[in-house]
């Protein structure tokens, strides 16, 4: 059966390259005091950080600042900043930055309504916030959609956790998208971040168990088809508007909830990457590109072979007279030749000096908060996931 569902976003999207200028009345709606909050400092390189003090700053805006959120991002950082929005009180907080910066904006912001001076209580639903500060952002890369949801993933390095946080009253009410802001972006991290788009396709519903919502899956295959296309142009073109326009604007619809409705959300590939992410503070992306092949081959089967091989048809163009099984073997080499070899991502975790010590816990640790087993196209348990580990060494 299709679920019901609602689909509701509040989020305001100024799109292009001209619309800064809007920053100001729109901080201004929300009262006087408004804390920036951003990264290591790609917002200074770029002249972004000025722009942005200018023209809160002329919107008569009193501006506070925490830097230094880590990719990652971490509930200690989280916590700096809920101290300052208390101790100046802030009205509204302003991410300008990727997604780590959103999603600890995002939790600082419903700290700061809560209970508590912990960030961690909330993530691990020891206390609960029904509100939080107004919250705006200016992307500055195209990968998590967290610029128009209401998730974010936080980490507690101490005991070595990486846990999703999720509350309507933290989606972005305005969001900032230009381009040109994701010209400076690395390679890798054009790279990585393509494949986190594909893989909120993949992870949340064109890989289900679900019954075929058509319309869904063709809009699906337009945004991967437009990662397949536009990604290369980026990593040879950085200042190319064209490409960075197609890839954050794929980058926002592909996690804001339109893709995902009356299809359950399936997050196999997302629950073990934040496990490798969470001990090994890897990139995101990149650890998804490692897993998601190998995920893919471990969990086909006769059932579900078509809908692998719908990816290769659809979007790497292989040859739908193929049977089912050799269409999705077919297009787990075209997806891992798109990442391994088009986006230039190093293929296992051996690469990034990862070994088997951890992958028990891990896979432990991934199921834990799902009653033992990772649903997804197939349930997983532990002992799977360990496998699927073992597979991308
Ligand atoms: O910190 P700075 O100096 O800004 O540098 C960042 C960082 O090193 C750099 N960067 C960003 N924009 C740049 C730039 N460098 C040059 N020019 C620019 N314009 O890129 C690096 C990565 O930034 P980060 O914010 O970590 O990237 P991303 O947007 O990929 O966010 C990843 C985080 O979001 C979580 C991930 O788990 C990870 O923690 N996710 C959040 C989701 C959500 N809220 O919905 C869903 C995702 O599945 C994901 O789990
Ligand atoms: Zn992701």
């Amino acid at each position: 059966m299709m679920n019901d569902f609602v689909f509701q976003n509040r989020t305001k999207i100024y799109f292009g390259k001209d619309q800064l200028t809007h920053l100001g009345e729109e901080a201004a709606a929300f009262g006087k005091k408004v804390l920036l909050v951003y990264g290591g400092g790609s917002i200074k390189r770029i002249g972004l950080y000025d722009k942005v003090v200018d023209v809160l700053t002329k919107a008569g805006l009193t501006v506070s600042e925490l830097g230094g959120v880590e990719p990652n991002p971490r509930h200690t950082t989280v916590n700096k900043g809920v101290k300052i929005c208390r101790e100046e009180g802030i009205d509204v907080i302003l991410a300008v930055g990727g997604g780590s910066t959103i999603d600890a904006s995002k939790v600082m912001a419903a700290t700061v309504a809560a209970p508590t001076d912990d960030c961690w209580d909330l993530v691990i639903k020891k206390v609960e916030s029904p509100r939080a500060l107004p919250l705006m952002t200016v992307l500055t890369i195209a990968a998590t959609g967290s610029e128009m949801n209401a998730g974010a993933v936080i980490s507690n390095v101490d005991t070595k956790d990486k846990l999703p946080y999720f509350s309507p009253a933290v989606q972005p009410a305005v969001s900032f998208l230009d381009p040109t802001n994701t010209f400076s972006v690395p390679a890798y991290q054009t790279a990585s971040g393509s494949v986190d788009i594909m893989a909120h396709v993949f992870d949340m519903v064109y890989f289900s168990r679900q019954p075929r919502m058509d319309m869904l899956y063709r809009v699906q295959d337009e945004v991967l088809k437009t990662i397949v296309t536009f990604a290369p142009i980026a990593l040879k073109e950085p200042d190319n508007y064209e490409a960075r326009a197609n890839l954050m604007w794929a980058s926002t619809w592909a996690l804001n909830g339109f893709l995902a409705g009356g299809v359950s959300q399936m997050t196999s590939c997302h629950r073990m990457e934040h496990e490798l992410s969470a001990v090994y503070d890897i990139t995101h992306g990149h650890g998804l590109a490692i897993l998601i092949p190998r995920w893919l081959k471990y969990v086909m089967n006769d059932d579900n072979a078509w809908q692998i091989k719908r990816l290769g048809t659809n979007v790497f163009g292989i040859d739908a007279s193929l049977s089912d099984r050799e269409g999705a073997e077919k297009a787990i080499e075209a997806l891992s030749d798109f990442f391994f070899k088009t986006l230039g991502l190093d293929s296992r975790l051996s690469d990034l000096g990862i070994d088997d010590k951890h992958f028990r816990d891990m896979a432990e640790n991934a199921c834990k908060q799902l009653g033992g087993t990772l649903h997804g196209f197939i349930d997983l348990t532990p002992d799977d996931i360990v496998k699927i580990y073992e597979m991308c060494l």
